[in-house]
């Protein structure tokens, strides 16, 4: 158990939509939430009709969308603007054949036609399946061949990863900014927007028809497609009303991708449910550009990670005051621990509290935060969320006393849960073998307050830079180079990225350990996988641990790794 901290931070000194977190974790009921849709009253459901359309027919349809801009781009969109956007897009998806219920890729930068694409698939009905930028070609066909997805949008460069030709049910390749001849299955985007209507019915769903679908890592087997449903927007919604404190007016940064989860309950549905403005900056972050995007835009609200806040305190504590980001009232993070350290650091810099929140690609929306009204614990989590009642349980799914380590549970279901894993059912059900509960996989307990406080992984998944990335996926594609016998990977802890990826690798008979070599393999791992997938750190070892059925012991390397006792080796092979 990490050391216990006394200190409380107090009350962010802003007006706030959750006045009273304990009055409203007592009566709140997820009934409530839903009669603030327009389908509560109409019966006719679609997410993006409700966080777009909805706001062009209630009269709001000139306030700002999205705010995007990139080293050459600067636009700013309306939402009657995204609203003929998108209903272009989905016109061009009809006019291919493209279905509810289909699954439609996005693999692009982020880009205002990104957006659009995404909202116009979703009023279609079809399911949107967003691919990080970074991905390479193997993990590109990994994605596509296990949903069956029958189109993508993505660019000319970007294209080169897609095996279009080995993959029967994807029928069409949208490009962005197509240029010359087009091959089989290619489709000019640019070209179909400009000649599509901006009139769309709008495909209405029932509310459990899927949404999204989220490949994400586990520590065995491939990436798995974490579906969501519609439904989930009365989760988006709440969680953005009270934990990221939005209303209206809002200027609204959320700085990660949405091919990662938070980069879409956060990037889209949670601002625009509410109306608010949506900051996008594409390209990478430095610093400077962290500072200048929310002195430019007047961002008032900044959800970012732990990793971006630790490089930030990097810069130094003056970095700042060559900027004015006086317009920022609520900063929020996610996606790995956020060290008591940096939640003091931005205490002292920005004068403001860093609201810490807890949740995972299978939850769908935000768990555990905590709230502008609540005190924090300078590295705790934070309170469950009102409607859901999340506990620290044994492997039996017994509750435990507080202050005792275990597995952190939900009690099931809440809105924005999963509903299914594609093609995977089993694997679902691993996720809720203890009824009632959802085990998510991570060690943490509960303080006499009621304050979460996260402790670890239970299973070998890694996470840096809050990215989660699945040993078993880079360790498949290590043993794919020529010169490696072996290879088992496991996350070391460290200072900027919470977690880099380390690599111990046999080699095969004939090759040499060389610092080349681990260049070589690096840059496999990289052309192969995705950037962030490859191993910082490759170490050689003529043999690795091993069970007598021949599982690779990641255990054992993460204790060689920490030079800790390497614990019950009985199952270890000779
Ligand atoms: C970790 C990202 C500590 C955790 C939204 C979880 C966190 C995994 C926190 C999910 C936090 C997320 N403190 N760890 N506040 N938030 N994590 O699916 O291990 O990309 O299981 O979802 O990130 O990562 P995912």
């Amino acid at each position: 158990m990490t050391e216990k901290a006394t200190e409380l931070v107090g009350v962010q000194a802003a007006e706030f939509n959750l006045k009273n977190y304990d009055e409203a974790y007592a009566n709140f009921d997820w009934k409530e939430a839903e009669t603030y849709f327009s389908w509560h009253k109409t019966g006719q459901v679609n997410a993006a009709y409700e966080a777009i359309d909805r706001h062009v027919d209630e009269g709001r349809g000139e306030q700002v969308a999205l705010r995007y801009s990139d080293a050459t781009r600067e636009e700013s969109y309306t939402f009657a603007q995204l609203k003929a956007l998108s209903n272009k897009f989905g016109n061009v998806l009809r006019q291919y054949g493209v279905k509810k219920g289909d699954r439609v890729f996005i693999f692009m930068p982020r880009s205002p036609e990104l957006y659009a694409a995404f909202l116009g698939a979703v009023k279609i009905g079809a399911i949107v399946g967003p691919l990080f930028e970074a991905f390479m070609e193997g993990a590109v066909r990994d994605r596509l061949e296990d949903s069956g997805a029958v189109a993508i949008v993505t660019t000319p460069k970007l294209k080169e990863r897609v095996p279009a030709g080995d993959l029967p049910e994807l029928k069409h390749v949208f490009l962005v900014g197509a240029e010359g001849e087009l091959s089989d299955k290619e489709i000019d985007f640019d070209k179909e927007m400009a000649a599509a209507s901006d009139a769309l019915d709008i495909e209405w769903v029932d509310r459990e028809d899927g949404l999204v679908l989220h490949y994400t890592s586990g520590s065995t087997g491939k990436p798995k497609g974490v579906l969501h449903v519609h439904n989930a927007m009365i989760q988006h919604y709440m969680t953005a009303l009270w934990i990221l404190d939005l209303r209206a007016g809002d200027i609204f940064w959320c700085t990660a991708d949405p091919g990662w989860v938070t980069g879409t309950a956060y990037g889209i549905w949670g601002p625009w449910l509410h109306g608010a403005t949506s900051v996008i900056r594409g390209g990478r972050f430095t610093p400077d550009d962290w500072y200048a995007t929310l002195e430019k835009f007047k961002v008032t609200v900044w959800y970012s990670a732990p990793t971006a806040f630790r490089m930030l305190m990097g810069a130094g504590d003056d970095l700042v005051k060559k900027y004015d980001i006086s317009s920022v009232r609520h900063i929020l993070s996610v996606g790995e621990p956020l060290n008591a350290e940096v939640v003091r650091w931005g205490l002292k810099v920005y004068g403001q509290r860093i609201h810490d929140n807890w949740w995972m690609t299978e939850t769908g929306g935000q768990m555990i935060s905590n709230y502008p009204s609540m005190p924090i614990k300078p590295g705790s989590m934070g309170k469950p969320f009102p409607g859901i009642y999340a506990a620290i349980v044994d492997n039996e799914g017994n509750e435990v006393p507080p202050n005792t380590m275990g597995n952190l549970a939900i009690r099931a279901p809440w809105p924005s849960m999963m509903r299914k894993i594609w093609n995977n059912p089993a694997k679902f059900e691993e996720y809720f073998g203890l009824k009632p509960w959802y085990i998510s996989g991570d060690s943490a307990y509960k303080d006499e307050d009621g304050y979460f406080w996260f402790q670890g992984r239970i299973d070998d998944v890694i996470n840096t830079s809050g990215e989660r990335v699945g040993p078993f996926e880079v360790e498949s594609k290590l043993v794919e180079h020529p010169a490696v016998a072996e290879a088992g990977v496991i996350g070391k802890p460290d200072p900027l990225r919470g977690e880099i990826i380390k690599a111990f690798v046999a080699l095969r008979e004939g090759y040499q350990p060389s610092d080349e070599l681990i260049e070589e393999i690096r840059d496999f791992v990289k052309k192969g996988l995705a950037a962030h997938a490859a191993p910082r750190e490759i170490e050689f070892r003529d043999k690795l641990p091993k069970t007598r059925s021949g599982k690779i012991m990641r255990r054992v390397l993460k204790s060689w790794e920490l030079g800790l006792p390497t614990g019950d080796l009985s199952t270890m092979e000779d």
